[in-house]
């Protein structure tokens, strides 16, 4: 008796605690996670969603959205989805090699993707479902591909023919793929944490870098970087997972909501991408701190013939009838 007086009593201050509290009368709360700025593909995406969901499912959910790395660093917020603390993320899929699932890498190998198109159909097509499914045996449940774009190179040198790289200190994302890109460039890669990269870049630490313009110009990398080559050498893009006992948790109703807003801000974040990319571009290049060079169709067949070994050489580790399956997918008519 007493007993259920005081739990009633709990129950009751907890209820007014959250009636006060940000998330008042929200039964659940998603924390996104990410590492990027607010005015990126990602960033804007990940607002489209919070509005999305939290509209769709009457405000039963709140989504609370933190950016550029103000919750966790790229590896902290893996473990924290692991562990509940976070329940959304969208990680570069570079990202996915230290959580043990080294196929997402495929999507890193150099110059595989000839365009968006192409990259579509392997991420809407049974290859990209597939992989996606195999994030559950980590207790992940991956929702969506969302799109960034074909990365640039930069340096404080000029960076046309293969032998400008040798011996450059090059930040990487935690993905062996593109840390065999940079060695077969002969550069010297080395795996930083987004959040610390254009620091490395000011102070030295490391020498050049590649991105997206979206996320060199939001970053400020291109003020720290007096060179850069429009190669679109490689792709750079995302899988938004959950975490799978959370989701599996939701009632059908609030999951087939957010499921809905999940659809349409991928859909936003696809349509956007590019537009975004093209915007950052205009910016770096008004910014005027960075040279921009394109490569020469002779420079460009010097690049692939450097890169081709990455792909006998990374076969093993990510399969190589999933890197065939994709050279497939990808090479068919746009
Ligand atoms: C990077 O670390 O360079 C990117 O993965 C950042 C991002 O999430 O776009």
């Amino acid at each position: 008796m007493v007993l259920g007086r005081l739990r009633w009593l709990a129950g009751a201050l907890i209820a007014l605690a959250g009636l006060a509290g940000p998330a008042g009368a929200a039964d659940y709360v998603i924390r996104f996670s990410h590492v990027v700025a607010p005015n990126t593909p990602k960033g804007k995406a990940a607002e489209r969603f919070r509005e999305l969901a939290e509209r769709y499912t009457n405000g039963r959910v709140q989504v609370e959205v933190y950016p550029n790395s103000t919750l966790y660093k790229d590896r902290e917020e893996l473990e924290a989805l692991q562990l509940g603390a976070a329940q959304m993320l969208a990680p570069s899929l570079a990202k996915f090699g230290p959580l043990g699932i080294k196929e997402f890498e495929a999507f890193d190998l150099p110059f595989i993707f000839p365009s968006r198109a192409a990259l579509r159909r392997v991420t809407e097509g049974p290859v990209g479902r597939g992989l996606l499914e195999k994030l559950k045996e980590k207790g992940i449940v991956g929702l969506a591909y969302w799109d960034n774009g074909f990365k640039i190179m930069s340096a404080n040198v000029p960076l046309r023919l293969p032998e400008d790289f040798r011996g450059l200190r090059m930040r990487i994302q935690s993905s062996r793929v593109i840390e065999a890109q940079m060695r077969a460039l002969g550069a010297v890669p080395q795996a930083t944490a987004f959040s610390e990269a254009t620091q490395a870049l000011r102070a030295g630490v490391v020498d050049g870098t590649e991105n997206p313009p979206s996320n060199m110009y939001t970053q400020g990398m291109h003020e720290v970087q007096k060179h850069a080559t429009l190669s679109d050498h490689g792709y750079l893009g995302y899988a938004v997972i959950v975490n799978k006992k959370f989701w599996d948790g939701l009632p059908s109703d609030v999951r087939k909501a957010l499921e809905r807003a999940m659809a349409e801000a991928t859909a936003y974040a696809n349509a956007i991408a590019q537009e975004e990319n093209d915007a950052a571009l205009d910016a770096i290049r008004a910014a005027g701190t960075t040279d921009l060079h394109s490569l020469t169709p002779e420079e460009r067949a010097a690049w692939i013939r450097a890169l081709k070994p990455v792909y006998d050489e990374m076969a093993p580790r990510i399969g190589r009838d999933l890197v065939e399956a994709i050279v497939r997918e990808a090479g068919k008519a746009d």
